[in-house]
């Protein structure tokens, strides 16, 4: 497909085929992205990109959908049956959206509701000031223990009891530990709240059983589908029944037009993948990656927040060594290993430079990276970032990264 691109568009072509070699040759750490499998992309290619389906399966206000129909049942029942859920909603275009129509569906304008502060892990939908969430309803924070980077469950209790909100919002971007939902069930339901649950980061562990499952205890339940679940980029919604009506109508026509079928086709694909044994298998190596990485920093004499991790990420205090986290993100780019910086808890930095990087073991774990390689990785950063200026040591962990990749091409190991 890419060869008619070639010649219809080179400029395309060849910007495409520099992020196909940029994806090769580095080694991706960035704990929000995986690679999804040759068959998720071929589905994602599929013509379906050209049909309008506003409405849902069987409800449309276009004709012509009869497969458009097929592919989105086919990808909800396969999201019911990957959490046990009553609903799903699979048209939400990203994470963002997902949250944005269950709030239309349980707040209104300046409502009061709780989420974790984003300089504690939370997500910008979880109310930040520069969000739509932050800036429509009255937005309570709460975030994590100084002495030991948990959620504090006692602050929350607190702070649900003084100010009511109409709804408390569970989930994280760079939380690296197991979340209690049956305390968040027990607060919510105390303070008469509903609750809603943001697992975009460890949706694929539940799936697995790598983490509790927040269905059944949480009111409403969202989730990307690029992430460790290793979808298409995308959002989905999970509920009860009751919920269907007001949440299909906030989703659709409440934040969205028309849904991308084709990537309702790659869901369907991934959701497909993401039932089979095979899945379980590698869920399991992705949080023993995780561990192994964490553990690799922690012997090296770098400070882990939370003293290590529980699911797919790790989050490094690298000011430990005296650096940034965007200094240190930076150098290791320029060896070509990808990560984020990234705010710790209490940072004192802004956000714009930070003390902290979060690394994530799913995308490298696909690429057929096992616990040896993770320690080697996460090694080579060690080394890297404490020989920040020298030269030779530069090279040299360039020089291990290209070993790395060229034993692990990516069209032999990963889906
Ligand atoms: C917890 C959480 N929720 C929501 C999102 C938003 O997802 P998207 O980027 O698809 O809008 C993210 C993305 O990083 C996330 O980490």
């Amino acid at each position: 497909m890419n060869n008619y691109l070639a010649q219809t568009d080179p400029d395309v072509s060849s910007i495409l085929k520099n992020e196909d070699a940029r994806q090769e040759n580095s080694l991706e750490l960035i704990a929000s992205e995986n690679f999804v499998s040759r068959s998720v992309l071929e589905a994602y290619h599929s013509t379906l990109t050209n049909k309008y389906a506003e409405g849902y399966p069987g409800k449309r206000y276009y004709n012509g959908c009869e497969q458009a129909d097929a592919i989105e049942s086919l990808a909800i029942e396969r999201a019911k049956k990957m959490f046990s859920a009553e609903y799903a909603n699979v048209q939400p275009h990203s994470g963002a959206q997902a949250n944005m129509a269950v709030f239309l569906a349980t707040l209104t304008p300046g409502d009061t509701f709780m989420g974790m502060n984003l300089a504690h892990g939370g997500h910008l939908t979880h109310g930040s000031p520069v969000n739509f969430s932050g800036r429509t309803y009255k937005v309570v924070p709460y975030g994590v223990r100084q002495d030991n980077h948990l959620i504090d469950y006692d602050e929350v209790h607190r702070l649900a009891k003084e100010n009511k909100p109409k709804l408390i919002v569970v989930g994280a971007s760079a939380y690296p530990r197991q979340i209690d939902f049956n305390k968040f069930g027990e607060i919510a339901r105390e303070v008469g709240a509903k609750l809603m649950a943001d697992i975009a980061h460890i949706s694929g562990l539940v799936v697995t059983g790598h983490h509790p499952s927040p269905i059944g205890i949480c009111d409403f339940v969202t989730t990307t589908t690029h992430k460790t679940l290793r979808g298409p980029r995308g959002g989905i919604i999970l509920s009860s029944l009751e919920n269907e009506k007001v949440l299909n109508s906030r989703v659709f026509p409440g934040v969205q037009g028309g849904p991308l079928m084709h990537v309702i086709a790659a869901k369907a694909v991934a959701f497909g993948e993401a039932l089979k044994p095979e899945f379980k298998e590698y869920m399991g190596r992705v949080v023993e990656n995780a561990s192994v990485l964490s553990e690799t920093f922690l012997s090296r004499g770098f400070r882990v927040i939370s003293g290590g991790t529980d699911n797919h990420l790790v989050l490094v205090d690298v000011s430990v060594k005296g650096l940034t986290g965007n200094d240190a993100a930076n150098k290791m780019d320029e060896a070509h290993i990808t990560v984020n910086k990234n705010g710790i808890p209490f940072d004192e930095k802004p956000p714009a430079v930070t003390s902290g990087i979060r690394l994530g073991s799913p995308a490298l774990t696909t690429r057929g990276f096992g616990k040896s390689e993770f320690k080697e990785v996460g090694n080579l950063i060690c080394d890297l970032l404490e020989n920040f200026h020298d030269e030779k040591v530069f090279e040299r962990v360039k020089g291990s990264v290209r070993e790395l990749t060229q034993k692990f091409p990516m069209d032999k190991f990963r889906l």
